[in-house]
């Protein structure tokens, strides 16, 4: 199996055996889904997914909202043998993940520093062999995960890391009964984080589009106000940009080396021939960001030598000719879209991109493989319990698993996902940029 084949031990660190693999033994997630039910006023949904290797013979696996390892807890949910032997190592429980506060001092109002390192939320599973505990796992946050393994990836080329990523970030919104107008809402959410969670829970490469709206009237309004910029998922305007550029500078603050991608990839309304309105963006993510900003040369660029300065930021922007107007500003991330319908022409796709060595050099500059599923048109008119929840839902389980493959990890870059804590993405990129790090000092002193 590739769990022996790519478990590598990094030595001790005060007592404490470090060791890293692809394929964990148990895996939690947390569903895209959202079900209405009778008796709850709002729909449920982040609930729980475990997978688990079937070759480990478990006898039980249980839930616990505490550290099972800490005294004796009751389970919040089990899974019995008989149930193991057919579920084909992935069970979907009905326990929510809910709105927990996340823990020491990484909410966002938080006024308290962040603690470093990765921190557990209220979730967790324990899987049994003869009645003892053989692993366990937690639902967590890797707010600090660059700095927490700066010592095995430093030396990797920053084009080279295979950065956990999210598509249309900012289109995120949770809760509500679905109205009608939710109902257009169905495809145009791709989230149910805020950009300040995602970060905290690991995630480093976001994904805009941008749209301008000219005030309708003559208010205060002056011609570079930041209000004018929004969030947009294509045509859509979903929120105003603003405070999530705030919900990044923050984070950027509140930590010290977690070097981080926006892609401002394109901008659907509002922009066509209208240079000064590209001007008066840039003025404003200048005014922001650009203390942050690492200048742009197409020349190689480890962790090590980002982290010899304060510039942690890299701003990509999608229209060329204003990039390369400004140094702090980095070219286009290509985005790899496969434009497939069906789970499986999606996996032909990206393994097709994968296996591709063209994609290796570092010279194509930053590029992102888009892990979704496209919706037809058919699809948005017609199919009334459709969404991009569903579509993810299909598509998420099955990521985990490609990307596991030794044919794929080693050749990701970014990866962009909807709905990331189905995906795993934050885990495997952690453990897969430990051993890529590994590999290549290896490689350096043979
Ligand atoms: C979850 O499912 C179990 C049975 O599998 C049931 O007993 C329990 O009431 C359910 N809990 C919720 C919150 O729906
Ligand atoms: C807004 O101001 C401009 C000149 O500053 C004027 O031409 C235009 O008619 C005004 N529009 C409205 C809706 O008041
Ligand atoms: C690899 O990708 C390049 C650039 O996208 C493309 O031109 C080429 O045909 C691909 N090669 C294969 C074998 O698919």
């Amino acid at each position: 199996m590739l769990f022996l084949v790519y478990f590598l031990f990094l030595g001790t660190n005060h007592g404490h055996s470090i060791e890293v693999n692809i394929e964990q033994p148990l895996i939690l997630s947390v569903s895209s889904k959202s079900r209405e039910t009778v008796s709850s006023v709002v729909p449920i949904d982040r609930e729980v997914q475990i997978h688990f290797d079937t070759e480990a013979a478990y006898d039980r696996i249980a839930l616990f909202d505490l550290n099972p390892h800490e005294g004796t807890r009751e389970p919040i949910y089990v899974i019995d043998q008989d149930k193991i032997s057919e579920s084909n190592g992935f069970v979907q429980t009905n326990v929510s993940l809910g709105n927990p506060e996340l823990p020491h001092g990484w909410a966002l109002h938080s006024t308290d520093l962040g603690q470093a390192g990765d921190q557990c939320l209220p979730i967790w599973a324990a899987a049994y062999k003869n009645s003892k505990i053989a692993t366990t796992d937690c639902l967590k946050i890797r707010p600090t995960w660059m700095q927490d393994n700066r010592l095995f990836i430093g030396n990797l080329d920053v084009r080279s890391l295979l950065i956990p990523g999210t598509h249309n970030s900012g289109c995120y919104k949770r809760g509500e009964k679905i109205s009608l107008r939710e109902t257009i809402g169905r495809y145009i959410l791709t989230q149910d984080q805020s950009v300040w969670n995602q970060l905290v829970y690991g995630i480093r490469y976001l994904d805009f589009r941008i749209g301008y709206y000219p005030p309708k009237d003559n208010t205060s309004v002056t011609d570079d106000d930041e209000s004018r910029f929004w969030i947009n998922h294509d045509l859509i305007k979903v929120r105003p940009l603003a405070p999530v550029v705030g919900q990044i500078k923050k984070f950027l603050e509140r930590t010290s080396n977690e070097v981080v991608i926006i892609d401002f990839h394109r901008f659907p309304i509002g922009f066509n021939m209208r240079q000064e309105r590209h001007q008066a963006l840039v003025s404003y993510l200048e005014r922001e960001l650009k203390e942050y900003a690492i200048p742009y040369a197409n020349q190689p660029l480890t962790l090590d030598k980002i982290w010899t300065t304060q510039q942690r930021l890299i701003i990509s922007y999608g229209e060329n000719s204003v990039a390369k107007a400004k140094d702090w500003l980095w070219p286009p991330v290509k985005q790899i879209w496969g434009n497939k319908a069906t789970t499986k022409d999606l996996e032909d796709f990206l393994a097709a991109v994968v296996t591709n060595d063209s994609f290796q050099f570092p010279e194509t500059g930053l590029w992102a493989l888009m892990a979704q599923l496209t919706p037809s048109p058919l699809e948005l008119l017609f199919n009334p319990k459709g969404s991009l929840r569903e579509m993810a839902h299909k598509v998420n389980p099955q990521l985990l698993r490609w990307c596991q493959r030794s044919e794929w990890w080693p050749k990701l870059r970014i990866v962009a996902t909807d709905f990331f804590l189905e995906t795993d993405i934050v885990n495997l990129a952690v453990s897969a940029n430990v051993l890529k790090g590994h590999h290549d000092k290896r490689y350096e002193t043979d």
